[in-house]
């Protein structure tokens, strides 16, 4: 049995790929491996890294990359047509400041990623996992959330983003119960980490179709 921190939060997924995937998992120029990320500021020459954490089919990472250039962006998700995707887009547009890794957020929370290596981690519609039972599975629970304060600088941000009235309860609660972070009002988050300037992602969309509404969680290390 898996230790209780790494308990998986992600079903595995079948995927068809298109040709434009294929290329990118093939000849993607900006794919890493876990073993590169022991020291992620080399990758971006020294600039800023943020996390983030699930990235989907990558339209937030594509989108704060060309917002924040002076940023790195370290990206992070298992399901691998997305990963092509995102490959493949970053050099169709020239985008240089993103990393893209396939493989388990946990691990890289856990072990790879160095204390205080981070300016911010991005989690965007997390999966939900909305049976009580598999709460457990939901990333952000306390001992995720300690990891993420071990791996972040003072000042730098948690921006989480779900559009599950029930996960944002418990996101909030946790966030607050734990002393190394600061919950941020709405009009405080900065623009790096704020709801206002968050592109809408296909998983954002299908929860607003669905009559749900969305919350942003900003949080400062302290
Ligand atoms: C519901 S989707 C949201 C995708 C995207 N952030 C968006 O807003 O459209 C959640 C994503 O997180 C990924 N994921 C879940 N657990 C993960 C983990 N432990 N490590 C990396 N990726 C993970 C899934 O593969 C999926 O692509």
């Amino acid at each position: 049995m898996q230790p209780a921190a790494r308990i998986q939060t992600f079903k595995p997924r079948r995927g068809r790929y298109s040709t434009q995937m294929l290329q990118g998992l093939r000849e993607g120029s900006a794919r890493v491996t876990m073993d590169a990320l022991t020291a992620p500021a080399v990758l971006f020459d020294g600039a800023p890294v943020i996390l983030e954490i699930g990235f989907g089919l990558g339209e937030a990472t594509l989108a704060q990359a060309q917002a924040h250039p002076d940023h790195g962006i370290l990206a992070i998700d298992v399901h691998t047509p997305g990963v092509g995707r995102l490959l493949a887009e970053l050099d169709a547009q020239g985008i240089a400041n993103v990393r893209v890794v396939e493989g388990d957020a946990l691990e890289l929370l856990h072990e790879r990623l160095p204390d205080t290596s981070l300016a911010g981690i991005r989690v965007f519609f997390p999966d939900p996992w909305p049976k009580t039972r598999h709460h457990k599975r939901r990333i952000l629970v306390p001992s995720n959330l300690a990891m993420m304060a071990r791996v972040l600088r003072p000042g730098g941000f948690l921006h989480f983003a779900t559009d599950w009235q029930q996960y944002a309860d418990e996101a909030r609660a946790t966030i607050a119960a734990d002393a190394r972070f600061r919950l941020l009002a709405p009009a405080a988050q900065p623009a790096i980490a704020s709801a206002a300037t968050r592109p809408r992602t296909k998983f954002e969309a299908r929860g607003i179709a669905a009559g749900r509404s969305i919350t942003d969680l900003v949080a400062l290390r302290t």
